[in-house]
């Protein structure tokens, strides 16, 4: 199924699984939040904390998504984030964006703290780095804009690393943790408050009028709500077309011991090599866990197994790893401007939404619920404007931008197509691609018996074409992220009915 990749990510192996049930019948609650990841779950538990009833409405089980398969970092150093936030916003919404992501970071202290959630909740520096002389005049710019937007930051040639950077912007203050452990504890306070969760319960729409909404359950049932915060990463419920202005970002990780002695004592991200990222965790026996991160690509670029060797010789080459103990991927999305799409949806009575957090949801998706909450107590966050979804005001133009944006795909896949092999015939087992067979692109994968199995290769989201995933034998879409496995079946949406089947001839 997944052959180089592990299925489980190190922070879903290291906690317990979860078994909440699922929705059956017809429930009725104040406020239903779609999706239990950090954005979903933190939103439910500030909820319920100001004295609502709550329900969250999970489609598998809770922190499985990409919370539960991230690098965990709570940082409010975003890359190189507030150049680009005084340039496009001014030097007071870099602020503003700061000081949501530092209220977020000591919110998760504090929580941890007062219901004793033991999460591995560290202090530690974070850094952006550069290895090229060319990187670092940048990077000069972002210590000062990082400055300025409140941050203890400054520009250094110092770091903890094992080899040498050309430059640095070193962020005091930071934070990282296990996220499953934190919020499995979160989520215990939340149902002890008399919220309730239900696992493998997929919404499947949203009915509006005068008494509220109605989210309809795959397998028949309803939650009745006079609110929702759709919290599913990719909005399942986006009646403005958010989808049009985000972009999937898939990512591998690698964990692997090292020495306590070898730790580099802080966290670590340059944008070079197609990202890197590193942290460590703690994992007994005087050594700590190795997290890298990195890779980063369109859903369904091709590759993969290529992008993991080299992942893989960069984290043993640098690092006095053991051997890699676990493998995973993930993926995030990115909002036009970079800054997520948190709060009501413009012209719905009640429906909010939080996603877009652009690889950083750990402080972006507690702000999310520090932001959802204080609107529905009628006490917004002073950033939360910045974050609002309806700050685009040229929304009208989004299924324009949506088509261009399956154009572009389609036609940047359809030049990959001739590189990859034409015939059915040049495929290994284990081997999928994107080819021409009577005149039509199939996606076509040979199985460990040899057998064929083809599929149509247009998404059943929008119709951009899929690609292949070499490493975790999946078909990707590389519009807006949706994940099919080899027989076609949805493993990630927005997509909901499976890639067509066809015979071979
Ligand atoms: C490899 C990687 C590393 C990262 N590292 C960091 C980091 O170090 N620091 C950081 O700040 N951020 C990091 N991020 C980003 C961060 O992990 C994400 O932004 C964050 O986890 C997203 O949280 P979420 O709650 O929005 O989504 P998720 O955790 O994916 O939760 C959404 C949930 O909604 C559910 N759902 C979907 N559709 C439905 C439906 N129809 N009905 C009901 N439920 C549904 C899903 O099953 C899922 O459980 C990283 C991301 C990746 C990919
Ligand atoms: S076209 Fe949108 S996910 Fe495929």
């Amino acid at each position: 199924m997944n052959p180089l990749l592990q299925p489980e990510s190190y922070w879903i192996a290291s906690t317990e699984a979860t078994a909440y049930p699922p929705v059956e019948g017809d429930i009725a609650v104040e406020t239903a939040v779609v999706g239990g990841g950090i954005a979903g779950l933190c939103t439910a538990w500030e909820l319920a904390r100001a004295g609502r009833s709550v329900a969250v409405v999970e489609a598998e089980r809770i922190v499985t998504g990409t919370t539960g398969n991230t690098t965990a970092k709570l940082s409010a150093q975003h890359g190189a984030i507030y150049t680009h936030l005084r340039d496009a916003f001014g030097a007071a919404s870099a602020r503003a964006y700061a000081d949501a992501q530092t209220d977020a970071i000591e919110h998760v202290a504090a929580v941890a703290d007062e219901l004793g959630i033991d999460c591995e909740f560290e202090r530690s520096p974070s850094f952006v780095y550069t290895e090229s002389a060319d990187g670092v005049e940048a990077l000069l710019e972002e210590s000062e804009a990082a400055r300025e937007a409140g941050l203890d930051a400054a520009f250094t040639t110092e770091t903890g690393l094992p080899f040498p950077v050309a430059g640095a912007v070193r962020v005091d203050g930071q934070a990282q943790f296990h996220p499953r452990r934190f919020l499995l504890g979160l989520a215990a306070d939340f149902v002890a408050q008399g919220g309730e969760i239900f696992e493998r319960s997929r919404v499947t729409g949203l009915e509006s009028g005068d008494g509220g909404h109605v989210l309809a359950v795959e397998g028949g049932g309803s939650v009745r709500c006079d609110e929702a915060v759709i919290a599913t990463q990719f909005p399942v419920i986006d009646r403005i077309k958010l989808f049009a202005r985000l972009t999937p970002r898939r990512e591998m990780v690698l964990a692997a011991p090292i020495p306590a002695s070898a730790d580099p004592g802080g966290m670590y991200l340059t944008p070079e090599e197609h990202l890197r990222s590193v942290r460590t965790a703690p994992y007994g026996d005087g050594r700590r866990l190795l997290i890298v991160t990195g890779e980063a690509a369109t859903p369904g670029d091709l590759d993969a197994s290529l992008r993991l060797e080299r992942l893989t010789a960069w984290a043993s080459g640098r690092f006095e790893t053991g051997p890699i103990a676990y493998r995973w991927a993930a993926q995030d999305y990115t909002t036009s401007d970079r800054v997520p799409f948190v709060g009501p949806l413009s012209g719905e009575d009640g429906v909010h939404v939080a996603c877009g957090f652009g690889g950083w949801g750990m402080s972006n998706g507690v702000a999310a619920a520090r932001i959802i909450a204080g609107d529905m107590a009628g006490e917004p966050r002073p950033w939360a404007e910045l974050f609002g979804p309806g700050r685009f005001h040229l929304l009208k133009e989004a299924g324009r931008i949506a088509a261009n944006q399956v154009n572009v795909v389609r036609h940047y896949i359809g030049d990959r197509v001739r590189t990859v092999p034409v015939e059915p015939g040049e495929l290994a087992p284990g081997e999928g691609a994107v080819m021409r067979l009577d005149g039509a692109l199939r996606a076509v994968y040979r199985d460990e018996d040899g057998g064929l199995r083809i599929l149509s290769s247009t998404c059943t989201h929008l119709g951009c074409v899929v690609g292949f995933n070499d490493t975790e034998h999946t078909w990707e879409c590389p519009c807006h992220g949706s994940r099919f496995s080899t027989g076609g079946a949805v493993l990630q949406g927005p997509a909901t009915a499976p890639l067509e089947r066809h015979p071979h001839h």
